[in-house]
């Protein structure tokens, strides 16, 4: 019996990884094909910095204290939330998963936790905005919901206040343990945990508060619980590492996988599925100097190159304190959602292309069929490399149109007349 044979049989659920001797739960086969499948989703990062519109980091750039934090408690209140708007949006969208902050680096619960009172429930407002997410997704069928939790605290007493507190790192991993407990246990099937702010775990920057860990996050325990109360949610945690024992997905923030724009990856390219984290426009939380909004030319472009490296794409939206995602984000969204009602099949469900990509053409492929993805015309011919010889016709798949497909020594050589293309993505199906 092979190493995976014996996992498989221990672990009747969840896959398995091994880390030394010890069997580490991953997510069930089921839910990792779900993960792959579904290619795109929202992330919204939504919580009191919203009111100071200056994006999610606000506490820490402008060197805010804690209790002239807190006094956002008693402004917030945002009567315009509507989940069941923010999902239609989503869904318009095309995306099939939403991931909710249920806790940012300034510590404030964005649901009815048990565990601490600086939390939305807390508010004028009273309501738990997960808990309206969590019923709106299950009113229907196509969406899932899955939390982004952070590791690090601003304002937690046992995070940065020890010293004053008198609380232990222990405090804190009960809690945050505690918190991902709730949220895999309160919110019914959930998509994925989705972890951020682990830096701390590597550099105890003692000139830094904001910063200080005082210890191990306890990924093991923390993993082993979600597989547990969770078989089919992904973990990612956004460390920029290729997979640890117990994660599923690796992250790429803001790039797309092996490209370096942001700084944040340098990291190789792992076999595990992999998601590309964005923002809409340059910010994650709600800025209202951003109005750097990307095209949904652009949006289908990160989409369909994501998918074409075999991964999803989870683009952000940061809605007011208000509680609107803006209307120009609503609007461009609906314009991927509207390329991707004619051209969808070459994206869900798809996994890696095999043809090398070039500046203007990638693919994504389903079984036999490949999706040729025209994103520009640098000339009106696109050659193709690695087309199995199996293939032998060519169609533009929002017109159903036939495609002139020539072999020739350099690969297959496909041209799209004019007529027949998308000004966003023309799709060509190689069967
Ligand atoms: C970064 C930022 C954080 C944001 C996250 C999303 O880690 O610190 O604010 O939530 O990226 O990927």
């Amino acid at each position: 019996m092979n190493p995976n044979q014996y996992l498989s049989i221990i672990c009747k659920q969840a896959t398995a990884s091994l880390k030394g001797n010890t069997v580490v739960k991953q997510v069930s086969t089921e839910g990792l094909k779900w993960f792959q499948d579904v290619r795109f989703g929202m992330f919204i990062h939504w919580g009191l910095y919203a009111i100071l519109a200056k994006q999610e980091w606000v506490m820490h750039t402008d060197r805010i204290p804690v209790p002239e934090y807190e006094k956002l408690v008693s402004q917030f209140n945002p009567t315009k939330f509507n989940a069941d708007e923010w999902v239609s949006i989503a869904a318009d969208a095309g995306q099939k998963y939403i991931v909710h902050t249920s806790r940012h680096h300034d510590g404030f619960s964005m649901y009815d936790t048990a565990l601490s009172d600086y939390k939305i429930t807390n508010t004028a407002f009273g309501r738990d905005p997960l808990r309206e997410l969590a019923d709106a997704c299950a009113r229907r069928s196509d969406i899932k919901l899955g939390f982004y939790s952070s590791l690090l605290d601003w304002h937690h007493p046992a995070y940065r206040f020890r010293e004053e507190s008198g609380l232990a790192w222990s405090d804190y991993i009960e809690f945050l343990h505690g918190q991902v407990r709730e949220l895999c246990t309160n919110y019914g099937e959930i998509a994925c945990m989705w972890f951020d702010g682990d830096w701390p775990r590597h550099k105890m920057d003692e000139s830094n508060a904001y910063f200080m860990a005082g210890g191990s996050f306890e990924y093991d325990k923390l993993y082993d619980m979600i597989h547990t109360l969770q078989p089919d949610a992904v973990v990612l945690n956004n460390h920029h590492e290729e997979p640890h024992p117990g994660e599923d997905v690796q992250g790429f923030e803001q790039d797309l996988p092996g490209m370096n724009t942001a700084g944040f990856n340098d990291t190789t390219v792992s076999d595990s599925p992999l998601e590309v984290c964005m923002t809409i426009n340059d910010h994650w939380g709600y800025s209202a100097n951003d109005h750097n909004h990307k095209s949904v030319k652009a949006l289908v472009h990160y989409l369909v190159r994501g998918a074409s490296a075999g991964a999803n794409y989870l683009l952000n939206v940061g809605p007011t304190a208000e509680g609107e995602i803006l209307p120009v984000h609503a609007e461009r969204l609906r314009g991927v959602g509207q390329w991707l009602e004619t051209n969808g099949e070459s994206v869900y469900g798809t996994r890696a292309g095999v043809v090398s990509p070039t500046a203007s053409t990638v693919s994504t492929r389903n079984g036999d069929t490949h999706y040729i993805h025209l994103l520009d015309y640098v000339s009106d011919n696109a050659t193709l490399d690695n087309i199995p010889d199996s293939v032998s016709s060519a169609r533009v798949l929002h017109t159903g149109e036939s495609v002139r497909m020539e072999r020739t020594d350099k690969g297959v050589v496909i041209n799209v007349p004019e007529a027949q293309r998308d000004p966003i993505d023309t799709v060509v199906v190689l069967s």
